[in-house]
């Protein structure tokens, strides 16, 4: 969970002596604290500086502390306030934190269960959001700032600056192909392409062609040339994503590739120079793999110069309310969706949960909680219910129909090599109609011609 110590406390109370006495507390605990007089107060230091959680009165003159929580949701969603009451006001704090506030206290307070409440509210916070400084453009897209995923972005930096080949090892959903794009970003390639391909995915028949190319009339249905992966990733980065499912006819042409740093489309015969960083992906056990031998020793060793391995989401609990917050905010402002924050206990549950599928089932989860909320905060019960139902992926019945229209027509032009007429047959459309789902979906026939520059297109998401 977060180090809560140095971190910086916003006090709201317009007791004086409260004030002084509270803030005596924290601070000899290692927190950095201020103090408002008023929720005015509070908001106008809000505005300039990001505390990570405020403790507030809520009888204050003017606004009062839960009219002051409002207010600071709508600004700041992931904001951990605790409201301090007196006797008279507890139903109110109580039905505050239905609303997301995190907790109440009563006063007068215990030190050490208010020292303990601040410590958790602090765990489950993000960090200011405002932070250090916006991480470096390379890692942008990597939301994290445990020491664990620290060390392992600072491994990432150096290995990118070099041209080494690299192994990212980790569970399914713990963010491999994330941090092979981050390697190319942060590397001399940048400008170049960053080519993935799925090695499982491409029928064992299709993926020598669609690594290396072939030439015209090289197979049965080899109309023209075609350029392959390797070459279309030349002067950048190629991923061979579960490289553990590559076949082991292959295994002994890629080990070819990378000794000679040149393909040979089939049914070429020369080969030709390719200048490609190699990363690999795999979330399988490769030693298992080697020990049975359905992984090449010689080609593991080559793939393998330098292996990183992404921690499972459970290894870096802290980072889940941070990624929850981060995917709420995303998916509720891609929808337009006015869900702003996790009820406390509802995050409490995220970040106690198991996430066998790591981040993506995470990123999951909020997704169909965001879908399914109809209040600002999400509460606790649909969050468990997010978490019994399994894995699916939220697409409305358009989008759902739409991937799938893109990937039928992506297939058929692969097959047809670009050809519409001949695709158009295979689908049973007539031409027209055809070429007006092709225009719809922004596919170009010629993009799939052999000699065209299409490879990139079966990796496209
Ligand atoms: N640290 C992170 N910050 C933000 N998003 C992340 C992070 N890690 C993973 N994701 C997201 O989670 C999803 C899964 O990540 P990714 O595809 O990189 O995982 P993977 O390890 O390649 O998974 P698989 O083994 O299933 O292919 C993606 O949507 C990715 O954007
Ligand atoms: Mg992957």
């Amino acid at each position: 969970m977060n180090q809560p110590a140095g971190a910086h406390v916003l006090l709201v109370d317009d007791d004086a002596d409260l004030l002084r006495l509270l803030s005596m507390r924290l601070s000899a605990a290692g927190y950095r604290v201020s103090s408002a007089e008023s929720a005015e107060a509070a908001l106008a230091q809000l505005a300039v500086a990001r505390p990570q959680l405020v403790i507030s009165d809520v009888q204050l003159p003017g606004a009062d502390g839960l009219a002051l929580f409002e207010r600071i949701r709508e600004k700041h969603p992931a904001l951990p306030v605790i409201l301090l009451t007196a006797h008279g006001t507890i139903p109110d704090a109580v039905e505050a934190t239905s609303r997301g506030v995190y907790t109440y206290l009563t006063k007068p307070f215990d030190g050490k269960h208010l020292l303990e409440q601040v410590a958790q509210a602090l765990a489950l916070a993000p960090p200011s959001e405002a932070g250090p400084a916006a991480p470096a453009a390379w890692r942008a897209h990597i939301v994290s700032h445990s020491a664990r995923m620290e060390e392992l972005l600072a491994e990432a930096l150096l290995v990118a600056r070099s041209d080494a080949t690299v192994m990212i090892r980790g569970e399914s959903g713990s963010g491999k192909e994330l941090l092979a794009k981050a390697i190319h970003q942060a590397s001399r390639r940048a400008a170049r392409p960053f080519v993935a391909v799925n090695c499982s995915a491409i029928p064992e028949a299709l993926l020598e062609s669609e690594l290396f190319g072939h030439v015209k009339g090289a197979f049965t249905g080899a109309l023209s040339n075609h350029r392959g992966l390797f070459q279309a990733a030349d002067g950048g980065t190629l991923l061979l994503d579960e490289i553990g499912d590559m076949p082991s006819a292959l295994q002994v042409k890629l080990l070819r590739v990378l000794q000679e740093r040149s393909v040979r489309p089939v049914g070429a015969s020369q080969p030709v120079a390719i200048d490609v960083r190699i990363l690999s992906a795999t979330h399988r056990n490769l030693e298992a793999a080697l020990a049975d031998g359905s992984f090449r020793e010689d080609l593991f060793y080559r793939l393998n110069v330098v292996s990183l391995t992404l921690p499972t989401l459970a290894e870096r609990r802290e980072d889940i309310p941070l990624l929850a917050q981060h995917f709420l905010s995303t998916l509720a402002s891609k929808h337009g969706r006015r869900v702003r924050g996790f009820a406390p206990d509802a995050m409490r549950l995220l970040a106690t949960a198991a996430w066998p599928g790591n981040v993506r089932q995470l990123h999951n989860v909020v997704e169909q909680v965001c879908a399914l909320a109809t209040a600002p905060i999400v509460p606790l019960s649909l969050v468990q219910r997010a978490l019994r139902v399994p894995d699916v992926q939220v697409l409305s019945y358009a989008e759902a129909r739409r991937r799938f229209e893109h990937e039928y027509l992506v297939g058929l032009l692969k097959l047809s090599d670009g050809n519409v007429a001949d695709a158009a047959r295979l689908a049973e459309r007539n031409r027209t109609e055809f070429y007006r789902l092709l225009q719809k979906h922004g596919l170009t026939p010629g993009r799939f011609r052999g000699d065209g520059d299409g490879a990139e297109e079966p990796v496209a998401e």
